[in-house]
């Protein structure tokens, strides 16, 4: 029996609720047969980074449970994540600070580390996709994502021919999809032209089309080494206080013939994916990135959130403003969730 306080008003008002909202909640089978939309494993991308060597891994301090790994333990690695249903990872070259040059050579070298990666990925595990970033940061001793003249000015053309020339060191290596995240002008046009041309006609490309001049992605620089050693990006990355920027930036990848789109960070760029989404067919990604990711795992490791709910909510986030996949760093553990039957 409850006893309620009297609550003392004056005059008995009669209560009239006629619109019960609360019905769709009563029960979980109620909630499930009305849940809108859904994370799964398969629509999960895995952003991994690769060492030199065999059976290395160096945890990264800013990113708890994300290491680098050489190509024996990358593929150990792939092969848990694949039996936990994630379909697909995108890879990242860490490069010794010695083979870091002025025009990045090393990402244009037959036989570099992420070829032989990306083979031997696709030798071991064929029905996982395989996509490769390809912007020229990991590789220049400067750190910026293409060319750069002497006065540190960017070269956008002539970026141009590089990244097909690592395009297409990819595709030759079995790589599925190509996902420049340079922010070159033209750089979608020309990365397809010439993939065709060398006979890559089945290999897509995930163009990097909202791509900001962004924080959030600090960690990840310490993960590569590669924050520029001058200047910033913001002659390529957009400006954060922009919104129609980006979907201008987007349908024109559309047009140069890209086959998704990336709205990157995420969390914090929802409106954008919401927008694209609306006026384009493509179909939509986002990157969840590694600032979006520490931030969760430095709460949680102060035990100030729950980082399992904390990343399903932010995840599930994305997926309610659109995005059809979506790139994490918490893919495997998001996997490991659902494997075990988590939901909202
Ligand atoms: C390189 C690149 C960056 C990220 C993906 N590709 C960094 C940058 O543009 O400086 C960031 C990813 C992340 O923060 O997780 N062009």
């Amino acid at each position: 029996m409850l006893i309620q306080p009297s609550l003392n008003l004056e005059k008995k008002i009669p209560i009239l609720v006629d619109k019960r909202l609360r019905r769709n909640r009563r029960t979980p089978a109620i909630r499930a047969l009305v849940q809108e939309n859904y994370l799964q494993a398969q629509q999960l991308v895995a952003p991994l980074f690769i060492l030199e060597g065999r059976n290395r891994e160096e945890p990264i301090a800013s990113m708890p449970g994300i290491s680098r790994l050489s190509i024996d333990l990358l593929i150990q690695k792939v092969i848990k994540l694949y039996e936990l249903g994630i379909r697909a990872v995108d890879l990242f070259p860490v490069i010794s600070a010695d083979a870091k040059d002025t025009f990045g050579s090393e990402a244009i070298r037959e036989g570099n580390l992420l070829q032989q990666a990306v083979y031997e990925i696709k030798n071991v595990l064929p029905e996982l996709c395989v996509m490769v970033d390809v912007a020229l940061d990991p590789y220049t001793d400067h750190g910026h994502d293409g060319l750069v003249d002497d006065k540190g000015a960017i070269l956008n053309d002539a970026t141009l021919e590089v990244l097909a020339r690592m395009s297409i060191l990819a595709a030759d290596a079995g790589a599925d999809i190509i996902a420049p995240s340079d922010m070159m002008d033209g750089r979608v046009a020309h990365i397809r032209k010439v993939l065709d041309a060398h006979g890559h006609i089945e290999v897509s490309i995930l163009a990097y089309a909202a791509k900001y001049a962004s924080a959030f992605y600090g960690p990840f620089r310490d993960a590569l080494q590669s924050a520029p050693k001058f200047g910033d990006k913001k002659t390529y990355q957009l400006n954060p206080a922009n919104s129609r920027e980006g979907i201008r930036e987007s349908l024109c990848d559309e047009e140069e013939g890209a086959d998704f789109l990336l709205v990157k960070p995420a969390l914090a760029y929802l409106d954008l994916i919401y927008r694209i989404k609306e006026v384009s067919h493509l179909p939509i990604a986002a990157y969840h990135v590694s600032g979006e990711y520490a931030m969760i795992m430095a709460a949680a490791e102060r035990g100030w959130i729950d980082g399992d709910r904390i990343l399903a909510e932010s995840l599930i986030s994305i997926k309610r403003a659109g995005a059809d996949f979506i790139l994490t760093y918490g893919a495997e553990r998001m996997a490991e969730l659902l494997k075990s039957g988590w939901n909202f």
